[in-house]
């Protein structure tokens, strides 16, 4: 179901502080699947989090699912380079989200309800850093449908996307 006009605005009001922030920008270079960088990337997880929290129709903390879908892969290197460090590349799947939420106490002093949307978002991999507020369970559904997504849309000839 698509987001009302409004819902759309609202969304873009919230999200406009962290999208516009230059940390945040720096994100346009780094590629997370195919030719996705990590900046669309977190963008397209916040906006279909958004929708999901509101097709439950439950209530939740709007600044919380936002800003942690936002900044949940704000790890800021590109995690395909570096050839040298591939072992430290390989265990990013597992490091990554800590990373993440470290920078992001770092720029934007987030609260700890956001801070755990960031830390458990790739769980089950993190078997331990487990959701346990409904913003988090939906932010760490959401990156898994729009992983997902570029995963599969990557691997698809160009003009059939
Ligand atoms: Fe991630
Ligand atoms: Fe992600």
């Amino acid at each position: 179901m698509p987001l009302s006009k409004h819902k759309i605005r609202h969304f873009n009001e919230m999200a406009h502080y962290i999208r516009n922030h230059r940390k945040v920008q720096e994100m346009k270079k780094y590629v997370q699947h195919g030719d996705v960088s990590v900046y669309d990337h977190v963008n397209d997880v916040a906006h279909t989090a958004y929708k999901i929290a509101h097709a439950l129709k439950i209530r939740f903390d709007e600044k919380v699912l936002i800003e942690g879908a936002l900044l949940h892969d704000f790890f800021g290197y590109d995690w395909h380079e570096d050839k040298v460090k591939r072992k430290l590349f390989d265990m990013h799947g597992y490091t990554h989200a800590k990373r993440a939420r470290e920078r992001a106490v770092k720029y934007f002093g987030i609260d700890r309800k956001t801070q755990h949307v960031i830390e458990t978002h790739m769980w089950p991999l993190t078997i331990r850093s487990f959701p346990r507020t409904r913003e988090a369970i939906i932010v760490c559904l959401a990156d898994k449908i729009v992983s997902t997504r570029e995963t599969v849309m990557g691997k698809l000839p160009k003009r059939k996307r």
